[in-house]
C-alpha cells in the first residue's frame, strides 16, 4: 500500500533502506542487478546530489558514482573547491538497469514508471540526510525531485522549488558531457562548472 502524501515519512537508518532497497521488487529492476545503492555522505548534508541510477560499476561496488560520471563530478567538485564532506550523493533509481550487447552490460534509461516505483526510497533518504538544497544531475533526477518534466537545457543553472519548498539546482549529467561532442568539450565543461557553481555559496569552506 502507498502511504498517502500527507503522512511525514519517518526517518530510517541508511543501512535499513538499504537492505529494503535491496530485496525490493516493485519494478523488475531489482531481479537483475547485482545489488541496490544507496546514496554515500553525511547526515544534514549540505547538498543532496541526485544522479539517475547506479551504472555498471556502481551496481558492482554497490556504492554511487564510483565510475567514469562519478569521477568526473568529482573533478569539478574538486576544480570548484567545493567541501566534499557536505554532500550526500545518490540516484533517483536505486537498481542499475541494462541490456546485454554481448557479455556488456550497457546502461538503459529507466522508466517512468520505474522512476515513480523508486520515488518514495528517494523520499526515505530525503527524511533520513534532510539536506538543506538538491543538485539534480540529468532529467531523471530533476524529474524525481521536482515531480514534473524539466527541459534541463533550458532549466539549468537555475534554483527550481518543489511543491514543498524544497530548493533544486539544475544541470546536466556527467554522462552527457562524456558522450558529448569532442569538438565541444572545453565549452561543456565551462558551461557546466558555472552551472555547478550556483551552488557554491553553500559548500565553499
Ligand atoms: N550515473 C548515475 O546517475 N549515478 C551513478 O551512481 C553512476 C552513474
Amino acid at each position: 500500500m502507498t502511504k498517502p502524501e500527507s503522512l511525514p515519512i519517518r526517518p530510517r537508518p541508511i543501512e535499513v533502506l538499504r537492505q529494503a532497497t535491496d530485496a525490493c521488487r516493485e519494478c523488475p529492476l531489482g531481479a537483475r542487478a547485482t545489488q541496490s545503492v544507496m546514496g554515500e555522505g553525511p547526515l544534514h548534508a549540505v547538498l543532496m546530489v541526485v544522479g539517475e541510477q547506479p551504472g555498471d560499476k556502481e551496481d558492482l561496488a554497490g556504492r554511487p558514482f564510483v565510475g567514469p560520471a562519478g569521477r568526473l563530478f568529482d573533478r569539478a567538485a574538486a576544480e570548484l573547491g567545493w567541501n566534499r564532506e557536505r554532500l550526500y550523493v545518490t540516484n533517483a533509481v536505486k537498481h542499475f538497469k541494462f541490456e546485454l550487447r554481448g557479455k556488456r552490460r550497457m546502461h538503459k534509461t529507466p522508466a517512468q514508471r520505474e522512476i515513480d516505483a523508486c520515488h518514495h526510497w528517494l523520499e526515505a533518504e530525503i527524511a533520513r540526510v534532510k539536506p538543506d538544497a538538491f543538485l539534480a544531475l540529468g532529467a531523471t533526477a530533476a524529474r524525481a525531485l521536482l515531480q514534473r518534466p524539466v527541459a534541463v537545457m533550458r532549466e539549468r543553472g537555475q534554483w527550481h522549488e518543489d511543491a514543498a519548498g524544497r530548493r533544486v539546482l539544475v544541470t546536466l549529467h556527467p554522462s552527457a558531457l562524456l558522450r558529448g561532442d569532442p569538438a565541444q568539450r572545453e565549452a561543456a565543461w565551462t558551461a557546466w562548472l558555472k552551472d555547478l557553481s550556483a551552488a557554491s555559496g553553500l559548500l565553499l569552506p
